[in-house]
């Protein structure tokens, strides 16, 4: 049994009278421990597709199993719970509250846990240090630079421990470098983490073990 198991998965959006498949009939695997990439060109169904295989959006059809758990099957707050437990996201904007220190963000997804408010800070201020942050815990987003910015969202998306990482293109707002720097964190992260990263980014496809990549909705390519 793989990990993630995507199977005939279609997602339809309504545009007026017309129906537009964003994406249609996809069916792949993903094992634990694998670092994925997933490529193709501008609306050719990649933010859909990550926000599905994140338990965020249902598909049209098709199923989605994660680790057994045929996760479209349960309700609305099951689906929450298992969010919780075993999926960290990297939105491509970010979502850091401006207002609230780098490890105040960090501690939010920790709130609603059983752990004390002494030990969500502690949690939150490991998970910083090991992306690099560990001297700017207490820096507004507004006083941190746009790579660092990016490292506090991987922050969030790691500190609650979840299997899978899904990251919407974590790179795309950076220059070269410091977009290297950041895909050289995640190759860190996979060590402990199932990875699953949209890019634009060419360049990308050196570096993961495995691209898979859409046109138009469709897998036209899954390259190892
Ligand atoms: N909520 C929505 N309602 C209607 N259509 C949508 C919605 N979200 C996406 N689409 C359409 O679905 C298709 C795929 O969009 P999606 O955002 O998944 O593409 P993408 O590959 O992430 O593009 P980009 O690289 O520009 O982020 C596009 O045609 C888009 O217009
Ligand atoms: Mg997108």
């Amino acid at each position: 049994m793989s990990l993630i198991e995507v199977r005939q998965i279609t997602k339809q959006y309504r545009d007026g009278a017309r129906v537009v498949a964003a994406i249609d009939a996809v069916s792949f695997d993903i094992e634990d421990g694998d670092f994925v990439a997933i490529t193709g060109s501008s609306g050719s169904g990649k933010s859909t597709l990550l926000t599905v295989l994140g338990v965020l959006n249902r598909p049209t059809g098709g199923t989605l199993t994660i680790d057994g758990i045929e996760v479209y099957g349960l309700t609305a707050e099951r689906q929450a719970d298992f969010r919780h437990v075993y999926i960290g996201f990297v939105f491509q904007s970010l979502h850091l509250i401006p207002y609230l220190s780098a490890m105040e963000n960090v501690m939010l997804p920790l709130l609603i846990g059983p752990e004390s408010r002494q030990r969500q800070r502690e949690m939150a201020s490991e998970v910083l240090t090991r992306v690099g942050l560990g001297e700017k815990l207490h820096r507004l987003p507004s006083n941190l630079s746009g790579g660092e910015q990016s490292r506090v969202a991987i922050a969030r998306a790691i500190v609650n421990r979840p299997r899978i990482i899904l990251a919407d293109e974590p790179t795309g707002s950076l220059d070269s470098r410091t977009g290297d720097e950041i895909i050289e964190l995640f190759g860190d992260l996979n060590k402990d983490l199932t990875i699953i990263m949209v890019t634009h980014d060419e360049k990308i496809q050196s570096v993961v073990p495995r691209c898979i990549h859409l046109r138009d909705g469709r897998m036209c390519g899954d390259g190892r």
